[in-house]
């Protein structure tokens, strides 16, 4: 979860163990640091805080100049020292954030060639598959670049080799990376926070990026082997707990680090290596409940909706949700085997306490989905899901509703394999199809530049409508809140069947209609919708994936066209187009974004 590198004139092991607690604010169960000394690869890890790891380097320090280390958020295999990172390869040694999708693959290929694994990680594959590079006859820095170009994934990584102790190598690929910039010494972080003691000095690396570190500098180097420059800056790392790096915004930067969050939050759910979903405890047997009731507001509302479409479809469990605000005073009864799940950002939200306080009253096990660990709500729950999003500043709720629908939708497998509505083949494969969601969500991002334009059209526009079915109805729902809360554009969504029940009658040539549709099962009943909206001169928006953009039939204003997607990941994938265009757009009008005017980021209020 978090990386650092350091290639300088002293021992280098405890200022690397100083770079990984400014990281600890990213979460994380065990921790790592190897260096090279007298030609001598060492390395020391530790489950657990840093203190064991801390702990550890007293009982045996490791000497050298140069070095990186690791805190990790297990992915693949247990939190445990084997598969604590930095892991070894003859000569190599790797640090790495994300996930290696292809690692199976890789990983037999690299056995069948004699190579022997100590780890159940992802990252191993890469030490090896870079070795089998030198032992080709290719110098470090090329044999790096090659087994770079084959990986697949959303990965950050440090990488330094045993017989040259004046080389790290640095690469992007989602999570970020920054290089700092000494005299005579130089860093590689996951972000300047965690270079701050040394340099405010830096560079931050832009994805696809790989960096040559050398105490003299560095060189900076795209995917294909070119030169690349990048911009050396400031950071004001020293100050604030987190900044913006190269963002302009809060709300943009909290929206490109959902590969990495949410890797992290599904990886603390399920288990990857195995593809099964993890034994985490629960405050009730999802196969004696009748019914789950769950409540929140705003945005976790919304991912709550989505959870309920998981919930109902894998577990065949009923699930009723409400916003907080109407759960409280609703006077509902409350069945007999139920259970009921909170989801908030802050964990503080009034009405939300409130419909727990009243739910406690009611005798009932409390689970709750919060990204403050330390918060009320968490504090008052039987049971804490916890989103890895780390801390969310941007008042327009982003990052922590995908991780919110990445606890959902582990929540609706571990409901589904307790009810035995799923058998184990089918749960292996809806693990698979979640680990796929932090590499695609990577690839979504780089649809920027032409939701970017598009959204200088619809700035110029004063309603909006957002469609969409099933899980997407509740998508359309978030895409037209994310509009409204930051650009001050009036904008509803709707399910897309019950556009003929009202809201055809605001379409006009100004009001364009954004319709998010993946080709699935219903894609056509969600083209006679937009065949209703065209038939009347509105505009139409389509969001989908290429199946559907061949076979839609409908003139559009624009169709953005994103990769094909399992269907359970399908919400946590289009959630991010949807955010770009509210982001885009609102950056176009000049509002206030990350600060929306009225809106506070937690409302503890009534
Ligand atoms: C406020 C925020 C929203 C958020 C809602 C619920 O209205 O502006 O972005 O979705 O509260 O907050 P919570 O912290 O409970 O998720």
């Amino acid at each position: 979860c978090g990386i650092v590198g350091i290639v300088g004139r002293a021992d280098v092991a405890p200022h690397i163990v100083d770079a990984l607690k400014r990281l600890e604010y990213r979460g994380y169960d065990s921790a790592g640091v190897a260096t090279i000394s007298d030609g001598a690869l060492g390395r020391r890890r530790a489950e657990g805080k840093l203190v064991n790891l801390e702990r550890r380097l007293a009982d045996e320090p490791l000497d050298g100049t140069i070095g990186i280390g690791h805190t990790r958020w297990a992915t693949h295999g247990v939190p445990n020292e084997a598969n604590a990172h930095p892991h070894f390869s003859g000569d190599v040694a790797v640090v790495h954030n994300g996930i290696i999708e292809n690692f199976a693959e890789l990983r037999a290929a690299l056995i069948a060639d004699g190579f022997e694994f100590h780890s159940q990680t992802d990252t191993e594959v890469i030490a090896h598959l870079i070795t089998r590079e030198l032992k080709a006859g290719k110098d470090p820095v090329s044999a790096a670049h090659a087994s770079l170009r084959v990986l697949r994934g959303a990965f950050a990584l440090a990488i330094m080799f045993r017989g040259d102790e004046d080389l790290i190598i640095g690469a992007r690929n989602g999570p970020p990376l920054a290089v700092g910039h000494g005299e005579g010494e130089m860093y590689l972080g996951s972000d300047a926070i965690a270079l701050a003691p040394f340099t405010n000095a830096i560079t931050y690396l832009e994805d696809g990026d790989w960096a040559v570190l050398r105490r003299s500098g560095v060189e900076i180097f795209d995917i294909e082997g070119s030169p690349v420059s990048r911009r050396r800056q400031q950071s004001l790392g020293t100050a604030y707990m987190v900044d913006k790096g190269n963002y302009r915004h809060f709300m943009e930067k909290e929206i490109y680090e959902q590969p990495e969050v949410v890797s992290h939050t599904l990886a603390n759910y399920l288990d990857f290596a195995n593809s099964k979903v993890k034994e985490f405890s629960l405050p009730f047997d999802f196969a004696k409940l009748d019914r789950l009731y769950v409540s929140a507001c705003g945005t976790a509302y919304l991912a709550g909706l989505v959870g309920k479409y998981w919930i109902e479809r894998y577990a065949r469990l009923p699930v009723d949700i409400d916003i907080a605000s109407e759960f409280r005073y609703r006077e509902l009864p409350i069945t007999k085997n139920s259970a009921a799940l909170f989801i908030s950002q802050s964990g503080e939200t009034a009405d939300t306490l409130a419909s727990l306080r009243y739910c406690r009253s009611e005798g009932l096990p409390i689970g709750a989905i919060v990204n403050v660990r330390e918060s009320t709500i968490a504090r008052e729950s039987d049971a804490v899901f916890p989103t890895l999003a780390g801390p969310e500043i941007g008042v327009a709720s982003t990052k922590a509703f995908t991780c919110q629908l990445s606890v959902l939708a582990a929540l609706a497998v571990r409901a589904a394999v307790a009810r035995g509505t799923v058998d184990a083949a089918q749960e292996a494969q809806l693990v698979r199809e979640l680990s796929e969601a932090p590499g695609l969500a990577h690839q979504v991002l780089k649809l920027a530049s032409q939701i970017e334009r598009l959204a200088r059209d619809l700035s110029q526009y004063k309603h909006v409508l957002y469609l969409g079915r099933d899980t997407n109805f509740p998508l359309a729902m978030e895409g037209a809140l994310k509009l409204k809360e930051i650009s001050y554009i009036h904008a509803e969504g709707y399910a897309a069947g019950e556009l003929k029940h009202g809201p055809i009658a605001l379409i006009d040539e100004k009001m364009p209609v954004i319709v998010i549709a993946p080709h699935d099962r219903i894609f056509e009943k969600t083209v006679s919708n937009m065949q209703e909206v065209a038939a009347r001169g509105g505009k139409i928006i389509l969001i989908t994936d290429a199946k559907g953009a061949a076979e839609s039939t409908v003139d559009t204003l624009a169709t953005i066209v994103v990769p094909d997607v399992p269907e359970i990941i399908s919400p946590i994938i289009y959630a991010l187009p949807i955010q770009l265009l509210a982001y885009y757009t609102a950056v176009f009008i000049g509002t206030d974004v990350d600060q929306p005017r009225n809106l506070a980021k937690s409302v503890t209020v009534e």
